[in-house]
């Protein structure tokens, strides 16, 4: 890099005839002091967004209100969103889709769980505007109210559940690993839903569940 000294120099100090140098992207080095020192202020995404931009790779979004526009259970969904906001969030306070729950918002527990193109993620651990680009299901779109999805039905009978806050997210992570995995073991059910977290501790009725939609081709 030009902008370093071959040797060590004595002094902090440049000298008069010293120029600020500029690294191969076209950005120098008080240039990059500049932008961190101005998003110390602003939202981390926007600190991404502002480096990435410095960069030439992408351009920044926000930290206002952008457009976001989300296929959610096989319907387009618009919505205007600061990039901070969470896949979860949107769902629930934008959408009203409230079947996936906020309980540790850390990406943890597996109460969010919705299917990003058929694979199971903690929704408050995704951007919503990360999310555009992929088919979303939430619970919502599985089955409902006397027209229940075979994993839901499973589910019912073996009295899978109890306060029944964690069940939305077993039944998204069921589906997505009877997906993967149409005739499981019961040592595979368990490591496979090991994602997800039940208080009320209902594990071996949900595993039942998972055995019963299984057998039955629910998934
Ligand atoms: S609320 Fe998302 S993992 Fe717990
Ligand atoms: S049924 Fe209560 S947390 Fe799982």
């Amino acid at each position: 890099m030009d902008d370093l000294p071959d040797k060590p120099a004595k002094t902090d100090k440049p000298s008069k005839s010293q120029k600020p140098s500029s690294s191969s992207s076209g950005v120098s080095r008080r240039d990059f002091l500049k932008i961190s020192g101005v998003s110390a202020a602003v939202p981390l995404v926007t600190q991404v967004s502002a480096f990435a931009l410095a960069e030439g790779e992408v351009a920044a979004q926000g930290p206002g209100k952008v457009p976001v526009s989300l296929n959610v259970n096989g319907k387009k969904l618009n919505a205007s969103l600061e990039p901070r906001v969470t896949l979860l969030d949107a769902l629930r306070d934008q959408f009203e889709l409230t079947g996936a729950k906020r309980v540790c918002d850390r990406g943890t527990c597996g109460a969010c769980t919705v299917l990003l193109d058929g694979k199971a993620v903690y929704s408050c651990s995704v951007l919503a505007i990360d999310a555009q680009s992929h088919q979303i299901t939430t619970v919502e779109g599985l089955g409902e109210p006397g027209n229940l999805h075979p994993i839901q039905k499973a589910f019912v009978d073996n009295d899978a559940q109890q306060c029944g806050f964690c069940t939305p997210g077993f039944v998204m992570a069921t589906k997505a690993f009877l997906d993967q995995h149409p005739n499981p073991t019961p040592e595979q059910i368990k490591h496979g839903l090991g994602g997800n977290f039940c208080r009320c501790g209902t594990y071996a009725g949900m595993r039942l569940a998972v055995m019963q939609a299984a057998k039955t081709k629910g998934a």
